[in-house]
C-alpha cells in the first residue's frame, strides 16, 4: 500500500518543476513529498538515490491510453501496459472506453477500476463511452468517477460512432464534466474510402492513409465541436490534433481559464507521412500522420498554448493484426514506454524546453481534468516522480518491450536520456530496468476541473 511504502530520499537532482530548474533533495515518506529542499541529506529514510546529474520531474499524466482490458487482452492489459507505462515515465494514465464490452456504464466503469487496482503500477482513471443510445447514463454519471466522457466524433478501433446529431448536442448540453473528443469526419472517411477501394481493392497502400482519413475530415469534425462547445458552454478537450489548419480554433495562452483545450500525441510530433514507405501499417493510426508541415505548425501550437497538452493515445495492436493489407489493418501504435524519453529528445531538438515538457505532459494534464493532489512536484502531494538520466542514453528495440504485442514502432532509435526511476505514490515502480513488483497504482481523483 501507498502509505505504508518505505520512506525515500532523493539527493542532488535537478528538479524540472513549474517553470523552473532547481538543484532539489526530495523526502518521500506515506507516499508522499514530505519536503522539498536544498540540503536534506541529513534526514533518514529507508531508501536513499544518489540522482547528481538526473532530472526529476513530476510523473507524466497520459490522458489517452487504449489498455485493452477487459475484452481485448490478446493485445494488451493493464498489468503489461501500465508496466510500460512506468518505464517511460508516466505515473498516471486515463484509459478510453473501446474495449469489450464498451464502458457505457457507470457499472462498467467500475468494474474496470477494480481490474485496475489489482493489476495496475500505475494510477487510473477511466472515461466513460458516449453511444447513440446512453445519454441518459451520461448526464447522471457521478462527478469523480470518470475522467471524462469521450466521444468518437470519427469512427475508429471498437463501434463507437456518435453520429446523431440531437444526441450529439444532448451531450455538449448534459455532460456532467469534460467532454474529450475524437474529432474526424466520418461520411468524408467513407466516401475516400470508396474511392481508393475502386482503385486498389483492399490492398490499398498505406501513405494513401492521410488521403483517405483526410485532413478535411478532421477540420470538419473539431469545427462541429469547437461550436457545439460554444453553443453549449461544454468543456471541451478535443483530442490527438493531427493537422495545422485545425489549430486556429484554438486560443494560445495558459491552460487556466480556457474551456475549449487540445491535445497532441507524440506519434504526431514525432513522425511524418515521409515514414509510411518505412514503417507502412505499424504507424497507421486515427486520425492518420500527416505531412511534415503539419508536424512543425504542430510543434509551434504546441509552444503557444494552442496545444495544452501531450499524450500517446498509445493503442496496441499484435504484429499480425498490424501486417494485414489496408483495409484490415487495425488503426493504432504502442508508444507508453518511450514517451519520456522521445520528448527528452524532442527537447534536445529544440522543439521544445524540458519545463515546457513538464507543463505540457505533467502539470497540464493535471489541470485541465482537476487531478486531486499530482501532476507537480509539491510537499504535502503524492509522490509521482521520475528520474531521467540525461547521461545514459537508450536505444528502443522490440525485445525491450514491456507492453503485450512486443513491438515498438520505434526500434532502432536512439533517445538522449533514460528513464532511471519511476515513483507511484510513493512506491519504486521502475529502477534501473526492473518493474517494482510489489507496486500498485492508484485510482485518480478529481476536484472539479479548473480549466
Ligand atoms: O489509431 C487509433 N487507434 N485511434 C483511435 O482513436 C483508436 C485507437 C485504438 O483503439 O486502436
Amino acid at each position: 500500500m501507498a502509505d505504508t511504502a518505505p520512506s525515500l530520499l532523493i539527493v542532488g537532482a535537478r528538479l524540472v518543476n513549474e517553470g523552473q530548474v532547481t538543484e532539489a533533495d526530495v523526502l518521500v515518506t506515506g507516499g508522499r513529498i514530505a519536503a522539498i529542499g536544498g540540503d536534506l541529506s541529513s534526514r533518514r529514510a529507508d531508501l536513499v538515490i544518489e540522482a547528481q546529474g538526473k532530472y526529476l520531474l513530476p510523473g507524466l499524466i497520459d490522458d489517452q491510453v487504449h489498455f485493452r482490458e477487459p475484452g481485448l487482452t490478446h493485445k494488451a492489459d493493464l498489468a503489461s501496459e501500465s508496466r510500460a507505462a512506468v518505464a517511460g515515465g508516466v505515473t498516471s494514465f486515463m484509459d478510453m472506453p473501446n474495449v469489450n464490452p464498451a464502458t457505457l456504464t457507470a457499472e462498467l466503469l467500475e468494474e474496470r477500476c477494480a481490474l485496475a487496482a489489482a493489476a495496475s503500477v500505475a494510477n487510473y482513471a477511466f472515461y466513460l463511452g458516449a453511444a447513440n443510445d446512453n445519454l441518459d447514463r451520461i448526464r447522471r454519471l457521478r462527478p469523480g468517477a470518470a475522467c471524462g466522457v469521450k466521444v468518437f466524433m470519427g469512427s475508429s478501433t471498437g463501434n463507437m460512432l456518435v453520429d446523431q446529431p440531437d444526441v450529439l448536442a444532448g451531450i455538449f448540453r448534459d455532460a456532467p464534466g469534460l467532454v474529450a473528443v475524437h474529432c474526424e469526419d466520418d461520411p468524408t472517411i467513407r466516401a475516400n474510402e470508396r474511392i481508393w477501394r475502386a482503385r486498389h481493392g483492399d490492398d490499398v497502400p498505406m501513405d494513401q492513409h492521410p488521403v483517405i482519413r483526410s485532413r478535411e475530415a478532421c477540420l470538419k469534425s473539431s469545427q462541429l465541436a469547437v461550436e457545439l462547445a460554444g453553443e453549449h458552454g461544454t468543456r471541451l478537450h478535443v483530442l490527438h490534433l493531427s493537422t495545422a489548419q485545425e489549430l486556429d480554433l484554438f486560443s494560445p495562452g495558459p491552460v487556466d481559464g480556457k474551456r475549449i483545450t487540445a491535445e497532441v500525441c507524440v506519434h504526431h510530433l514525432w513522425f511524418s507521412d515521409a515514414d509510411y514507405g518505412r514503417l507502412g501499417g505499424l504507424i497507421k493510426c486515427n486520425p492518420a500522420i500527416k505531412s511534415a508541415d503539419d508536424r512543425t505548425a504542430l510543434r509551434a501550437a504546441l509552444r503557444d498554448g494552442r496545444l495544452d497538452v501531450i499524450a500517446t493515445d498509445h493503442a496496441p495492436h499484435t504484429r499480425q493484426e498490424k501486417a494485414s493489407p489496408y483495409f484490415g489493418c487495425p488503426s493504432g501504435l504502442p508508444l507508453v514506454q518511450f514517451l519520456l524519453p522521445a520528448l527528452y529528445a524532442l527537447c534536445a531538438e529544440g522543439v521544445l524546453t524540458l519545463p515546457e515538457l513538464v507543463e505540457k505532459a505533467c502539470h497540464n494534464p493535471a489541470r485541465v481534468f482537476g487531478v486531486a493532489e499530482r501532476g507537480f512536484v509539491r510537499e504535502g502531494w503524492w509522490a509521482d516522480l521520475v528520474l531521467l538520466d540525461p547521461q545514459r542514453p537508450l536505444t528502443a528495440r522490440d525485445d525491450l518491450v514491456l507492453s503485450k504485442c512486443g513491438w515498438t514502432p520505434l526500434a532502432g532509435v536512439t533517445f538522449p536520456a533514460t528513464v532511471d526511476t519511476t515513483i507511484v505514490s510513493g512506491q519504486v515502480a521502475w529502477r534501473d530496468g526492473r518493474i517494482g513488483p510489489a507496486c500498485r497504482g492508484q485510482r485518480l481523483a478529481f476536484t472539479p476541473a479548473r480549466a
